[in-house]
């Protein structure tokens, strides 16, 4: 009996929703005329967000499907008026019907629009007028004042330049229409949202290619076109990496014995002190919900040397020079530098003779820092044996635990993650095979090399048989900044500098740390999440002066003044939480990524069709399963019980992180009602990481259910 009420009750359930609501998948229509240097697909990307392209002309779109809406949003880049004439009435009739908003990049502006405008290929700045700022501000973005360079050209292979116009836009001055950029030195608009006709839209129009105002503007247009519901993940982190640590490093020379009379520089503890102070003050400067802290890369070697201790079992500094590429063959054994027998039972007390390593025994001095492994002896891994790479991290391992370091079990150690000496080793099989056998499944590549980078910079390298003879060995992207290994203070660092680029002999390092800010803080912009490398020597701070850069004042060494420089930079444009996390966990995201890929998740929000109002999610993948965010830049929250967790930091909007599979599909639900068409929000304060309960739920559903078949 009970169970015929159920179905009865179910059955008028679906009723009421089949005839009163409709779905509509979250994806991307992206219609474009010519894609050559667009970044336009990166930076739907870089939120992780599902999109399909159709290149313009096209003389008629699929838009709905089984009573289906098939994109929640639509983005047009560099169209002509007549190109989109076959399609215009159609995509207005979309439009209209599921409240779609619309994006146009770069395209001909609509006589309704535009009173008058050019297309101009004149080098030109734009800013952000307040209902740009305004608009920049409800998605927690900066953007006031700055003045902005509109892209006009991209070098071709031949280095010549690709010509991008832009359009100078004099709009029709009425409510409907707010301007959201303006050029600085003409009377004329670049970019403005428009609600005309029932329809909103949002118009750039400047070229999308690599520019600072192109990634800042897709923020822009790609939260206002979801309403601020996005099948993505917006998050920024800043790593910095310090390779070689522990060693003492000389300047401008690879051999440091050969040349006793080099200068060199090992950091102290006070170094290290102020760095753990810093990291906590320049945390509270950042946005709400910042978290700053700097990675040790280690070599425990150098212990050895400083502490004067068994430092001379392994002194076969043989090295092998191969093209990056070089891919020792499997049947090579490889290099052997390290001896059949050495003794490696030091003396922990004698090691303590080393100020360094006595400091960071100590739990709390090791927690202001993240650790992970760079080799026992910096041997360069490209021609490496088994044998020599399962000892240069078995040694460096039991250097980091008990009774030694003592770091390797606690929660600030990358235990599954490397950053192997100058990036090597990544295409030798036997190297990976042994760093896998000891638990060692990720390291960092090198962006200024082809061969260790990915396609595609949101996913991770992974190593194949025809790349590495290994498969599935896990290298994320790392960034290398102008500040350079093997110095210590400003001077050594500009002299190398000089050196690198002969006609740029007059550069300040003031010029150079802005030019450094200007050119990273575009990764920020694009999300991009590759740590940066930095190495022992940079570390330095005790004995500089005080300087102020940005919002900090102190004795800020090399290192503390690029991160100072760039977070002032970023924070020009974005008002987002900038964190670090420990290499493993990094590692993670990545995967996380990578797996979401290949499971292509379905995003269908099901809406009722007079009120509008969103009743649910609905999340599944196609094939196998996954982990998948949902951001909501929305007045509302996730009901908890039906996500997996829920991440927030600071003044950040709720991102739910859901397990989906090919089976079942989950339902995503909201606390309040949310209406799909509307996208007020207030950012709200507070940091959360919840955990959902629906797995206890069903656990006692269960229980009650067992409970009816068994009376
Ligand atoms: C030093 O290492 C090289 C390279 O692996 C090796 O060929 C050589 O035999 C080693 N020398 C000694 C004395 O072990
Ligand atoms: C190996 O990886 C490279 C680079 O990612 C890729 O181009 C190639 O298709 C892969 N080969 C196989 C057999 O998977
Ligand atoms: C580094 O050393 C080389 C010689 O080994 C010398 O020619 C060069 O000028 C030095 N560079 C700097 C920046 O001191
Ligand atoms: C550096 O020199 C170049 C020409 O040699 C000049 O164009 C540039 O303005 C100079 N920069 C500074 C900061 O003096």
């Amino acid at each position: 009996m009970i169970k015929k009420i159920i179905n009865v009750a179910t059955l008028f359930v679906a009723l009421i929703s089949s005839v009163f609501a409709f779905e509509m998948n979250m994806n991307t229509l992206y219609l474009t005329e010519n894609r050559l240097n667009s970044m336009v697909s990166s930076m739907l990307d870089s939120y992780g967000m599902n999109y399909d392209i159709v290149q313009l002309p096209a003389k008629s779109l699929v838009l709905e499907k089984d009573n289906v809406a098939l994109y929640n949003s639509i983005v047009i880049e560099n169209a002509k008026q007549e190109t989109l004439s076959g399609i215009k009435a159609q995509i207005e009739e979309y439009s209209k019907k599921y409240k779609i908003r619309i994006a146009y990049l770069n395209s001909e502006p609509d006589q309704s629009v535009a009173a008058n405008s050019q297309q101009s290929i004149f080098m030109r700045n734009v800013v952000l007028t307040d209902q740009g700022y305004e608009l920049a501000s409800k998605y927690q973005m900066n953007g006031k004042d700055v003045q902005f360079t509109v892209g006009t050209c991209i070098l071709d292979t031949n280095f010549q330049c690709i010509q991008y116009t832009h359009y100078e836009v004099d709009p029709i001055i009425k409510d409907s229409i707010k301007p959201l950029l303006k050029y600085t030195d003409i009377e004329a608009y670049a970019g403005a949202l428009v609600n005309s006709n029932g329809i909103e839209s949002i118009h750039f129009w400047i070229p999308f290619i690599d520019s600072h105002i192109a990634y800042f503007a897709s923020h822009l247009w790609i939260s206002y076109i979801n309403y601020g519901l996005i099948d993505g993940y917006r998050r920024l982190f800043f790593e910095i990496q310090v390779d070689d640590y522990f060693t003492d490093n000389c300047f401008n020379s690879s051999d440091c014995s050969a040349t006793p009379d080099a200068p060199h520089y090992r950091t102290s503890v006070e170094d290290m002190e102020n760095i753990a102070k810093w990291q906590k003050d320049i945390s509270s400067r950042m946005p709400k919900g910042s978290d700053f802290k700097v990675e040790l890369a280690i070599n425990g070697i150098h212990i050895l040397t400083k502490a004067q201790h068994k430092q001379y079992e392994i002194r076969n500094w043989t090295d092998y020079l191969f093209p990056y590429e070089y891919k020792k063959p499997l049947n090579e054994h490889g290099s052997s530098r390290w001896p059949e027998k050495f003794d490696d039972d030091w003396d922990d007390k004698i090691l303590q003779d080393d100020k360094l390593y006595k400091h960071f025994k100590n739990h709390d001095n090791q927690d202001n820092f993240f650790w992970l492994t760079h080799t026992f002896s910096h041997q360069k891994l490209d021609y490496a044996s088994y044998r020599d790479t399962d000892l240069e991290s078995k040694e460096n391992i039991k250097m980091s635990k008990e009774p030694y370091l003592g770091m390797y079990d606690r929660d600030c150690y990358s235990k599954h993650s490397i950053v192997t000496p100058e990036i090597s080793g990544l295409h030798n099989g036997d190297a990976l095979k042994a760093l896998t056998d000891n638990e060692v499944y990720y390291a960092v590549g090198d962006t200024s090399r082809v061969d260790v980078s990915p396609e595609n910079f949101y996913l991770p390298f992974i190593t194949n048989m025809t790349t590495s003879n290994f498969d599935g060995f896990v290298v994320i992207p790392r960034q290398p900044p102008q500040v350079y290994w093997d110095c210590s203070t400003i001077e050594e660092n500009m002299e190398v500098y000089k050196m690198r680029y002969p006609d740029r002999t007059n550069v300040t390092w003031e010029q150079h740390l802005n030019e450094e800010a200007d050119l990273h803080a575009k990764n920020f912009l694009k999300l991009r999440h590759d740590p940066y490398m930095f190495h022992e020597g940079n570390l330095r701070n005790s004995d500089f002066k005080e300087v102020s850069i940005g919002s900090g004042k102190g004795k800020y060494g090399m290192l503390q003044q690029w991160v100072e420089r760039v977070t002032e930079e970023i924070q020009k444009y974005m008002n987002w939480p900038l964190v670090s996390i420990k290499m493993d966990n990094l590692a993670q995201t990545y995967l996380t990524r990578i797996s979401k890929e290949q499971c292509k998740p379905k995003y269908t929000m099901v809406v009722d069709d007079s009120s509008f109002k969103i009743s649910e999610i609905k999340v599944k993948a196609t094939t196998g399963e996954c982990k998948v965010p949902l951001l909501a830049i929305k007045n509302t929250e996730f009901d908890k019980s039906t996500v997996d967790s829920i991440e927030k930091l600071g003044m950040d909007p709720q991102t739910a992180w859901i397990n989906v599979n090919d089976k079942s599909v989950k339902s995503v639900k909201f606390t309040s009602s949310v209406q799909w068409n509307d996208d007020s929000y207030t950012a709200k304060s507070g940091s959360i990481i919840a955990y959902s309960i629906s797995s206890l739920k069903i656990l006692l559903l269960v229980g009650i259910a067992t409970l009816f078949i068994m009376h």
